[in-house]
This record gives structure tokens, C-alpha cells and sequence, in this order.
């Protein structure tokens, strides 16, 4: 008893990381720089772990009947959370280098931000956070879609309700448990922003951290079927800020999404391309 005693706690207390962010957010070139890090590891995605997460919420947090079966089989919501803490915990933990920081990365983790905290209090989350206008684009492109207005829209609302979820639970844990992370600030200052994760982290800096393009297929392993993996064997790069401004889809329309996405502008991205940071940032680096 004293044996599974102490690993459960141990578990509990462990100070795990989780990667997320809306599809196309920059979150496997986060987790190739954490990756780069020799006392961290994160991996290619996991794709189990959101999908154990999904059914919990789906059967159980949603569906009080469910639950009360449970209880009536002497199943305690308090157990049943331990052992998908242990279950979380075990993915990671075999997932690669046994290191002495499990981290994981799913894009759709943070849709279970606040249950995530509930089973490990002492876990980090990370936001990658992207303009919305540009991640639908990637997912347009992607998918080989027609780039069109209609089917960006599509994204767009995808893309508006994950970020109404994650920015809610990322401010009610707070900023020692989550921090947010632009996509943007990432590759413009790439070197400012990973030292203030690696403060977030509580974990040291290294200049390797900047050039993690020459440890993919050593500390930063490849699952085969990631779509970003072309992407991430190159250095930190622009041009795909600025692509779906220079090349935008059919029938764009600024008013339409200025009335249907409203995170837009509580993320402080503007719906005037001319009036974006990140847009501006990037003509004054580029000369243009
Ligand atoms: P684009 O498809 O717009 O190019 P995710 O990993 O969350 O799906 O995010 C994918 C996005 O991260 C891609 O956006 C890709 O360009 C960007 N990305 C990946 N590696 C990068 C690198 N080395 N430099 C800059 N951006 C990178």
C-alpha cells in the first residue's frame, strides 16, 4: 500500500508540461525548442491523451447519470480522476527520454485546461496562440481546401470558440500555471520569448534553444505523420506570418469577420491588417 501510495503521490505532484494551442498555432515548434532542452521532453504528439480526456468529459463531467452510476458502484469521482491521473502520467512517462521533465504536447489539450490543473496542481501550460486569419489559412492549405472566404470562415469559428475556452481557463488558473504565447512574438523575437517560457518554466536557457532546426531527428524526434514536420526541420522563419495577408482567399471579407470573431479583438489582433503588430513588425524587419 505504502509502495502505490507514494507513486500516486508522486504523480500528483509532479510538475508536467503541457503544449497547446488551436491546429496550425506553432505549437510542434514550441515543443521542438523545449525539446532541444536536455533536462525536457515532449515528443511528437500523443493523440491519446486528448481523446482519454474527450471521453472523461463526454461520459462522466457531462453526464450526471453516468457519474451517479459510479458512485452507486463505490467508484468516487476523486478515484476515478487518480486513475486517469496515472494514466496521463504513464503515456508520458513512456512516451521517450525518461528526462526529468515530462511535458506533452496536443493542440487539443488545453480544451482540458482546468481538469488537466485538477490532476496535477503543479503542472505548466502553454498557449500557443496565433492570429485566427492565419491559422485558417494553414488549415486551408493544409488540407488542399478551396481557398475561399466560405471555407475560411469555417476555421474561423473553430478557431473563435477554442479561443473563448482556452483564454477562459488559462486566466482562471492563472499566470504561474498558464502562460500565453504568440506565434508571432515566437518568430520575430524568437530569442526574448523562449527565455521568458524558460522563466515561466522555472528552468534554465540555453543558446541551443535558438537553433533547434540542428537537433530534429536526435533530441527532437518526428512522428511520420505530423503535418508540420517539413516546417520544423528549417530555422525559426517569417514568411508565414505574412501569407495569407500577401495572398488572400477569394472574397475576403473584412466586415464579416469582424462581426463573427469576436477573439480577434480580445486576442488584440486587429481587424485592419494595416493596424496589426505583428504585420508592422514584420515590414520593419523585412525593409519593406
Ligand atoms: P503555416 O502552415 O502557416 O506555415 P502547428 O505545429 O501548431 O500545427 O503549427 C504549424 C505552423 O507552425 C505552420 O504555419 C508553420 O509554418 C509554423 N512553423 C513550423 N516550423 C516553423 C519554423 N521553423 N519557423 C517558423 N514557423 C514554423
Amino acid at each position: 500500500n505504502r509502495l502505490y501510495e507514494d507513486l500516486e503521490s508522486s504523480v500528483f505532484n509532479s510538475n508536467l508540461i503541457f503544449i497547446g494551442g488551436y491546429p496550425r498555432s506553432g505549437t510542434t515548434l514550441m515543443r521542438a525548442i523545449l525539446d532541444v532542452h536536455n533536462a525536457i521532453y515532449c515528443g511528437p504528439e500523443t493523440r491519446v491523451l486528448p481523446m482519454l480526456l474527450g471521453f472523461v468529459q463526454q461520459k462522466f463531467m457531462r453526464n450526471p447519470h453516468e457519474l451517479i452510476e459510479l458512485i452507486n458502484a463505490n467508484i468516487k469521482l476523486e478515484n476515478l480522476n487518480k486513475a486517469i491521473a496515472l494514466f496521463i502520467y504513464s503515456i508520458m512517462y513512456n512516451h521517450g527520454e525518461k528526462v526529468v521533465r515530462l511535458c506533452a504536447k496536443d493542440p487539443d489539450l488545453l480544451y482540458y485546461m482546468n481538469y488537466l490543473h485538477e490532476l496535477f496542481p503543479k503542472a505548466k501550460f502553454v498557449y500557443m496562440v496565433r492570429d485566427g486569419r492565419a491559422t485558417a489559412y494553414s488549415m486551408l492549405k493544409q488540407t488542399s481546401e478551396k481557398m475561399t472566404f466560405v471555407k475560411m470562415k469555417q476555421y474561423l469559428g473553430t478557431w473563435n470558440s477554442f479561443s473563448t475556452s482556452a483564454v477562459r481557463q488559462c486566466q482562471s488558473v492563472g499566470p504561474n500555471i498558464c502562460l500565453m504565447v504568440r506565434y508571432e512574438t515566437l518568430v520575430l523575437r524568437p530569442k526574448e520569448t523562449i527565455l521568458s517560457v524558460m522563466a515561466f518554466l522555472n528552468e534554465s536557457f540555453s543558446d541551443e534553444q535558438l537553433h533547434h532546426e540542428k537537433f530534429v531527428g536526435q533530441r527532437i524526434r518526428l512522428s511520420d505523420t505530423e503535418w508540420s514536420n517539413d516546417q520544423i526541420r528549417k530555422p525559426i522563419y517569417l514568411e508565414s506570418l505574412v501569407e495569407w495577408i500577401k495572398s488572400p482567399v477569394q472574397d475576403y471579407d473584412k466586415e464579416m469577420v469582424e462581426s463573427s470573431v469576436p477573439m480577434l479583438k480580445a486576442l488584440n489582433y486587429s481587424y485592419d491588417i494595416d493596424e496589426l503588430d505583428y504585420y508592422r513588425e514584420y515590414k520593419t524587419k523585412n525593409g519593406t
